[in-house]
């Protein structure tokens, strides 16, 4: 069984190994789990959102403590959060199918993939980089709050933008 807990800008997915060994889902033990969790390390959680999917079926899903400290208002199993770091699983999840269906390898070069005209600010990086590197999170791309939070980017938009970012480190460094 995989429960997924989402808490503000992180989100974790965990495979509870203690709960997967039991047939049935016991809520107490969840619950336990999951207070424990929240209370952990810096205490600046405020809240989170879990749910358990069980062969295909969602088993659970509920909210614990607040989604805003100022309001109290309680995280439900409504409640959105910023997806943040997990679209890297999607990300990657996505580039195994396309592996599989374009018959690439993590060796093929990006810019045999990307349109005319893409380009990292770093020649090497344009001319070299494969799929591994892109995956790895080794193409030297600073974090960088206008892209992620730029609301009107487009795709064209965000694959332009990428050339005015310094690499944060040489070409596989
Ligand atoms: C979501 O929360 C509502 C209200 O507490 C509850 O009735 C519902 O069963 C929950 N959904 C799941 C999938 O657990
Ligand atoms: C979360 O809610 C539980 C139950 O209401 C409470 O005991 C706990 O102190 C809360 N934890 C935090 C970190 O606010």
């Amino acid at each position: 069984m995989v429960v997924v807990v989402t808490a503000g800008l992180c989100i974790i997915l965990l495979t509870l190994c203690t709960l997967s060994h039991t047939s049935e889902f016991d809520r107490t033990k969840v619950d336990g789990f999951i207070n424990g969790f929240i209370g952990c390390r810096t205490n600046k959680n405020p809240g989170l959102a879990a749910s358990a999917v069980k062969d295909g079926h969602v088993v659970f899903a509920d909210g614990y403590n607040v989604s805003d400290t100022m309001t109290r208002r309680p995280v439900t199993n409504q409640t959105l959060f910023g997806i943040a770091s997990m679209s890297k699983a999607f990300a990657a999840a996505l580039m195994v199918k396309q592996l599989r269906d374009r018959k690439l390898s993590l060796h093929t070069k990006l810019s045999d993939l990307l349109p005319e005209g893409f380009q990292f600010s770093a020649r090497e990086f344009t001319q070299y980089a494969t799929i591994r590197d892109l995956m790895t999170h080794c193409l030297g791309v600073p974090p960088n709050q206008m892209i992620r939070l730029d609301k009107t980017l487009t795709r064209k938009k965000a694959a332009r933008r990428i050339r005015y970012f310094r690499p944060v480190h040489k070409f596989r460094h």
